[in-house]
């Protein structure tokens, strides 16, 4: 079942040699030695390990690798319509026989101020300028809807095993639908409050997302992200704090990160970054080649890309107008004017006005097949966990 792994990194993959020691994944031994089962048990899934949904970068191709591999496979859904999201579902089930993740953004909406529209376009008018747009033709504005009653009915039609939400929970009596359809409901905390409040209204598994992640802060108690600790302050905090399982999210991107996230205490990792070069994504040429010359200082939070605050890859537009400008209309209302430069700048290769999400551990990814590296990050945390067990 597991293919020679591409990299030689110990940290990554396993060494050299076939997996016929314990310490691969599919050796039935290595099969007990996860510190923690309970994720194992709750999303039956081979690992531990859950692909996290990335809106813009991925659709059912990258989730059915990696649940191929092993892994939770997670489905953005919150720039998708019900058909879509429809369609992408039943793929990842045609293709593979695992259990899904939906995933949904539950922010309050905001209605677009037009005063403000018009000092965000004045901003980025020398850009207009520069790539020959005219500011005044209308465009379309990307959907990034909350989740709502119409995709609460795509649940109850799908049933899929999983469903996670960013920015909080939608109401409750939406929650209890979802729950009555069968599917386990889980959500991003980035202070323990948030965790708390978590628990307390339904979530049947936290996801402590720390500041090192890519893509937005998860965060819907606070809006202060100078406050959001790193994950290795905040994982073992929200363990204390809350009953339910917790996964560790942002900055992991191997399998040293792996094992440290169990030795916090976590029952099991969310791992974005890490899979953005898999031939399976669909990041764009550009996108990918500013990925791999990322270093450890290359991501900032911004937000300027969408109105929410947000880690990724310093461009053109975070760097000149942001990271933070108070100009920034709110979520998701910036990407607005944002989208015809990126549509244009795309056209030229240049990634100026592109969201190149990505968490601090950017420069641990590797291109290679994701449920190649998938079984690749479980073995290493296998056997990073079997030496710090002595
Ligand atoms: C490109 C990108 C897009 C993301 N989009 C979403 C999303 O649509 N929904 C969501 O819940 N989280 C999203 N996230 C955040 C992830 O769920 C997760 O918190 C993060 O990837 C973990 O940190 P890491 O990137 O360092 O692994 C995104 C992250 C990235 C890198």
């Amino acid at each position: 079942m597991h293919s020679a792994p591409a990299s030689r990194d110990a940290n990554l993959a396993f060494g050299p040699g076939k997996d016929a020691g314990a310490n691969s994944p599919n050796h039935p031994k290595a099969q007990t030695m996860w510190p923690d089962r309970r994720l194992l048990e709750l999303f039956r899934t081979e690992f531990p390990i859950v692909l996290a949904p990335m809106a813009g970068v991925m659709d059912a191709d990258l989730a059915i690798a990696a649940a191929q591999g092993g892994a939770l496979g997670s489905l953005p859904c919150a720039m998708l319509s019900v058909e879509k999201a429809r369609e992408q579902v039943n793929i990842i089930r045609q293709r593979v026989s695992a259990p899904v993740n939906m995933n949904f953004f539950c922010h309050k909406p905001v209605d677009a101020e037009p005063k403000r529209e018009a000092g965000w376009k004045a901003r980025l008018a020398a850009y207009y300028r520069e790539l020959g747009l005219d500011p005044a033709a209308p465009f379309n504005a990307a959907n990034r809807a909350p989740f709502d009653a119409a995709m609460c009915g795509l649940i109850e039609e799908l049933k899929p095993e999983v469903v996670s939400f960013h920015f909080g929970l939608p109401e409750p009596a939406l929650v209890k639908r979802i729950k009555a359809a069968g599917s386990l409901v889980i959500s991003s905390a980035t202070i323990v409050r948030e965790a708390i409040w978590l628990e307390e209204n339904g979530a049947d598994v936290i996801i402590a997302q720390g500041a090192e992640a890519g893509g937005h802060r998860g965060m819907f108690l606070t809006e202060n992200i100078a406050e959001q600790p790193g994950t290795f302050a905040l994982v073992p905090q929200v363990v204390d704090a809350v009953k339910v399982p917790v996964i560790a999210a942002g900055g992991i991107a191997d399998g040293r990160g792996i094992a440290a996230a169990f030795a916090l205490g976590a029952a099991g990792v969310q791992i974005g970054t890490a899979y953005l070069r898999c031939p399976e994504s669909r990041v764009i040429a550009p996108a990918r080649s500013a990925l791999a010359r990322a270093r450890d200082d290359s991501t900032v939070i911004t937000n300027v890309m969408t109105g929410r605050p947000a880690r990724g890859v310093a461009n053109r537009v975070m760097r000149e107008i942001g990271p933070i400008s108070t100009d920034a209309p709110a979520f998701p209302h910036a990407a607005t004017a944002l989208g015809p430069l990126k549509a244009a700048a795309e056209q030229l290769g240049r990634v100026d006005f592109t969201n190149l999400w990505a968490g601090q551990a950017v420069r641990l990814g590797r291109e290679m097949p994701a449920a190649e590296l998938t079984r690749a990050l479980a073995g290493a945390a296998l056997a990073r966990l079997g030496q710090m067990a002595g």
